[in-house]
């Protein structure tokens, strides 16, 4: 029997390619071409699946250019690229890969933190530069993170797990807001309080945002909202971009409407904000939060058994649709 022809659009582990190449006929991007939308739609002729991950656009006009195609399966957690209504009425399955990554990333949910209110990133610099010369006693000074207010705004099972590391690990009161309201037996796990985005934004000595992206979601933290937090805050985005307005997040760090922010994702990325990159009271990493070996792994393998359960068996394992 012929193979279904599938298309990996990114580079991926080689070991996985090779198991995918056992059941599929697989046309791959090892090269990690940053194809265009155009190039995408032409790469997915014939193809009745796709191993995507953020980066690839699946949206109306292209599942209207590629009619073969039944599944897509992002490898990450977050699925903004994919117009799941869309896919829906394309008949075209959509899944993630959640829970493979949820304690990695809210692993460095916490080393960003820590990195951007201990000013680690800063003071490397400092030191790489050749600039220091003797102890000084306010030199490099930051926040502190142990006993503090960590407010939390996306609840889900990354948030749980900074939650958890806040409360139980660095002692921090910890409160959240989210679109729903945990369920007591949940907030009592994670040691997490439910409080109004207003309260949040007011109480917290640190805010990490970890809501998923949707259009309502857009610059949920604007310039309206940094100036509701305190000057001595931090602000930290392991969400995605586009959460943050980038431009006014600038602004507020160069006036020091608070005190600093650790980023991992940003507005049209892997594009920076160019303001971003001329302050010095920011963090800024590549979207690496879920980068372990093993983790990455995880999705990986995770996207790979959703195209083989629902391609060869009729049988998503994390279905979106
Ligand atoms: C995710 O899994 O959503 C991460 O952000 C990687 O894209």
């Amino acid at each position: 029997m012929k193979k279904p022809a599938i298309l990996v659009a990114c580079a991926v582990f080689p070991e996985v390619l090779l198991q995918l190449q056992q059941h599929f006929e697989v046309t791959s991007n090892q090269e990690d071409v940053a194809w265009t939308p155009a190039e995408l739609i032409a790469q997915l002729q014939g193809k009745q699946g796709a191993f995507t991950t953020g980066s690839q656009r699946i949206d109306a006009e292209l599942l209207a250019a590629c009619p073969a195609l039944k599944i897509c399966a992002n490898m990450a957690v977050g699925y903004n690229n994919f117009d799941l209504p869309a896919m829906t009425a394309a008949g075209v399955k959509a899944t993630n890969t959640p829970d493979v990554l949820t304690e990695t990333t809210a692993d460095f949910g916490f080393a960003l933190l820590m990195a951007t209110a201990r000013r680690m990133a800063e003071s490397e610099h400092f030191l790489r530069a050749g600039l220091w010369q003797r102890w000084r006693y306010d030199m490099f000074a930051g926040a502190d993170v142990h006993g503090s207010t960590l407010g939390i705004l996306g609840m889900g099972r990354i948030g749980q797990g900074i939650a958890r590391r806040g409360a139980h690990g660095f002692g921090m009161k910890v409160i959240y807001h989210n679109r729903s309201r945990l369920d007591a037996a949940a907030e009592s796990a994670c040691g997490a309080t439910y409080v109004s985005k207003a309260d949040l934004l007011k109480q917290a000595d640190h805010l990490i945002l970890v809501l998923p992206y949707s259009p309502e979601a857009h610059h949920s933290i604007g310039a309206p909202e940094l100036a509701q937090m305190k000057p001595t805050a931090t602000l930290v985005n392991l969400a995605r971009g586009g959460i943050v307005d980038d431009a006014a997040l600038a602004q507020a760090l160069k006036n020091r409407v608070i005190t600093a922010a650790g980023l991992d994702v940003y507005e049209g990325e892997p594009a920076v904000h160019p303001a971003l990159l001329t302050v010095p009271n920011v963090v800024l990493t590549p979207h690496i939060a879920s980068a372990t070996l093993p983790t990455r792994m995880a999705m990986a393998q995770l996207a790979a058994d959703n195209l083989v359960g629902f391609l060869l068996h009729g049988k998503a394992l994390t279905p979106l649709n």
